[in-house]
């Protein structure tokens, strides 16, 4: 496992948006994608290039509990840096909600899942603790997760405390899996994810077992 050390953050956003736009050329594509501001140059990218997503279907890896409509939504987050800039049917973009079960029945054969790490090590809103056997379910958010958060929200008491999740082994279900990590200060946890010892304490570390994964990184 070796982390692709990337030059620049525009470096990065491009290097995962070649795999992407490789994805985007099958007949019928499906993506697990992230939000958090990591991915923002990713979208930004994506939307420039002017790819057709007229047959893609998308899995948003989780959403707050929260109004869909509220700004800070992960709703509103997607249609903002990509779904309202290209010609994806709404239809496609599907994000969990509280039937669970029928959402981890949807999430099949996806080809490629892209992920964010937290500071904590967790990925999607799987954090620390969470079972590699979890799936799509309601979980409570941490407090480190909440304070991370709150810099989107007003005040640290608007951040929700709790979302739906993909789980890990949802996640680990993807044929292919890319995690980014932008800044020194993730560089710590993106690490001991890589390299350290597989555990549920650290979330992002079952990608160790994953067959066909690559990490991305800058400072
Ligand atoms: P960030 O969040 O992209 O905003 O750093 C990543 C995450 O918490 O998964």
């Amino acid at each position: 496992m070796e982390i692709s050390k990337c030059k620049s953050y525009k470096d990065l956003s491009n290097l995962v948006a070649d795999v992407v736009e490789h994805i985007l050329a099958l007949p019928e594509p499906k993506l697990i994608l992230p939000t958090g501001s990591t991915p923002i140059g990713l979208y930004k990218e994506l939307v420039n290039r002017q790819l057709d997503w007229s047959t893609t279907t998308t899995f948003n890896l989780d959403e707050y509990i929260i109004n869909p409509n509220h700004p800070q939504s992960y709703h509103s987050f997607m249609k903002k840096h990509l779904f309202d800039r290209i010609n994806i049917y709404p239809n496609n973009c599907n994000f969990p909600n509280r039937n669970t079960q029928a959402y981890e029945d949807i999430i099949s054969e996806v080809d490629l899942c892209i992920l964010g790490i937290g500071s904590n090590g967790h990925i999607a809103f799987n954090e620390p603790g969470s079972s590699f056997d979890s799936v799509t379910r309601v979980v409570d958010l941490t407090e480190e997760t909440i304070k991370d958060n709150s810099r989107f929200f007003p005040t640290i008491e608007d951040v929700p405390t709790q979302a739906i999740t993909m789980g890990l082994k949802s996640i680990m279900s993807s044929k292919k899996i890319i995690i980014m990590a932008n800044g020194k200060h993730k560089k710590n946890i993106l690490e001991q994810a890589m390299y350290g010892d597989i555990t549920e304490d650290i979330p992002a570390s079952i990608l160790q077992t994953h067959t066909n994964m690559e990490a991305f990184y800058c400072d």
